[in-house]
């Protein structure tokens, strides 16, 4: 029988397999096998706190699939931190302090003469935190129960702001935390998608320096997204922005009287070869784009078009219709045997499929093209330079391709 093997063992096979998919700095690999993530997951067994998940730690009172607060993926955690960029000395500040693990490793990233903060607005998340924290040696983490959205203004200004948590808006308090030249780094939603975005501040605008297609659990506070459901069971819906008008009565309609039609594009992909990058490309261009999530009881009994994921797939809708990606298997091309399209449903299923198709071969013409975004307070005049212009409530977006 083989040993059990040991948490120092584990952790170090982790960061070996996030090594694989994830540029990390030796930085950022020295302190991920070093920060024992099993000691922030009391009563959770060791294989489970090194697998490449993340582990739930308060349920939702609420409901729904997404824990309240949870421990995050610790292979988003890594490529979080390579954005972050941390320089020791640094002064950060952590939303969504959850279990108290990347408050940790931020603290082995700026060293003695730096200085983390993390915030976290549920009491027992804080108290879990600060209790983990204290347990593991990181008594220095300044631990605070707060609403995020308010910052931490008593410790500002930060070198490096850093949300483990999902957010629709840039709250406008964060732009007075943040030093410039300031790193912001966050998951940001918009059109249905999140992206862990890297942010530098110049003066009134936060300029991105790279992003990653991510997940994460919602902020509290921010109800900017909206849910709309697209059958009477709710397992067909669509997630978009508050500008965003969805007519549900007049696309349920379409959805279960008209037949759907194909139109393909002429973007091949391999197997395992990524295309959310059409989804990005499309809402620099277009406000029509959301996430169309099919549940799959819906897929079971619906006779919907399969999109290219059913629960998150990129969609076009105006009006009465809907168009949304698909993969569709064709023989021709052994290394691309795939084929990206577009479903269409409605009145005008035509012209929007015809204008997803557009936004797939833009996409095509550079695969690997990621655009410049910058987030500007909705109060300020700051130039930008131009682009396709996202409007939230407390801040800008501007898409530049
Ligand atoms: C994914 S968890 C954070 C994981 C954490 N960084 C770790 O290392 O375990 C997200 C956290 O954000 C917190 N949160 C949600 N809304 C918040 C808000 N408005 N302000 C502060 N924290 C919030 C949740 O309570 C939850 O603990």
């Amino acid at each position: 029988m083989g040993q059990t093997p040991t948490a120092d063992h584990l952790r170090n096979h982790l960061v070996d397999l996030i090594r694989r998919d994830v540029r990390l700095t030796a930085e950022v690999e020295r302190v991920m096998r070093k920060v024992p993530r099993e000691a922030f997951l009391p009563g959770i067994g060791l294989e489970e706190a090194y697998a490449d998940q993340a582990v739930s730690i308060k349920d939702n009172p609420l409901g729904g699939p997404l824990p309240l607060s949870c421990a995050s993926v610790p292979s988003v955690v890594a490529m979080m931190l390579g954005q972050l960029d941390v320089q020791p000395g640094d002064s950060i500040l952590e939303i969504g302090a959850g279990t108290g693990y990347n408050a940790a490793l931020l603290a082995e990233l700026t060293g003695a003469n730096g200085h983390v903060t993390s915030i976290d607005i549920d009491s027992d998340v804080a108290l879990h935190a600060r209790t983990m924290l204290d347990r593991a040696g990181y008594q220095q983490v300044h631990v605070m129960e707060r609403d995020g959205l308010i910052g931490a203004p008593e410790n500002a200004p930060y070198d490096r702001m850093l949300a483990a948590v999902g957010l629709w808006d840039v709250p406008a308090t964060w732009w007075e935390q943040l030093s410039e030249g300031g790193r912001l780094v966050l998951p940001l939603r918009w059109r249905g998608q999140t992206r862990s975005v890297a942010l530098i501040r110049h003066g009134d605008n936060l300029v991105s320096h790279g992003m990653q297609l991510c997940g994460f659990v919602p902020v509290i506070g921010q109800d900017g997204e909206k849910t709309t459901a697209l059958n009477a069971d709710d397992t067909i819906r669509v997630i978009h922005d508050e500008d965003q008008a969805v007519d549900a009565v007049a696309l349920r309609e379409s959805l279960s009287t008209t037949t759907g039609i194909e139109v393909m594009s002429e973007q091949r992909i391999g197997g395992e070869e990524s295309f959310d990058g059409v989804w990005l490309r499309a809402t620099a261009a277009d406000d029509r784009v959301c996430r169309l999530q099919v549940l799959p009881e819906a897929m079971a009994q619906e006779p919907l078009l399969r999109p290219a994921m059913p629960v998150r797939s990129p969609a076009l809708i105006d009006g009465d219709s809907l168009a949304y990606l698909i993969v569709r298997r064709e023989g021709a091309d052994p290394d691309r045997p795939h084929r990206l399209g577009a479903a269409s449903y409605g009145p005008q299923a035509e012209k929007l499929a015809q204008d997803l198709i557009a936004h797939i071969e833009d996409w095509g013409s550079a695969r690997t093209a990621v655009p410049r975004l910058t987030v500007t307070p909705i109060s300020s005049d700051a130039v930008t330079g131009g682009g396709h212009v996202i409007t939230k409530r407390e801040s800008r977006l501007t898409l530049t391709y």
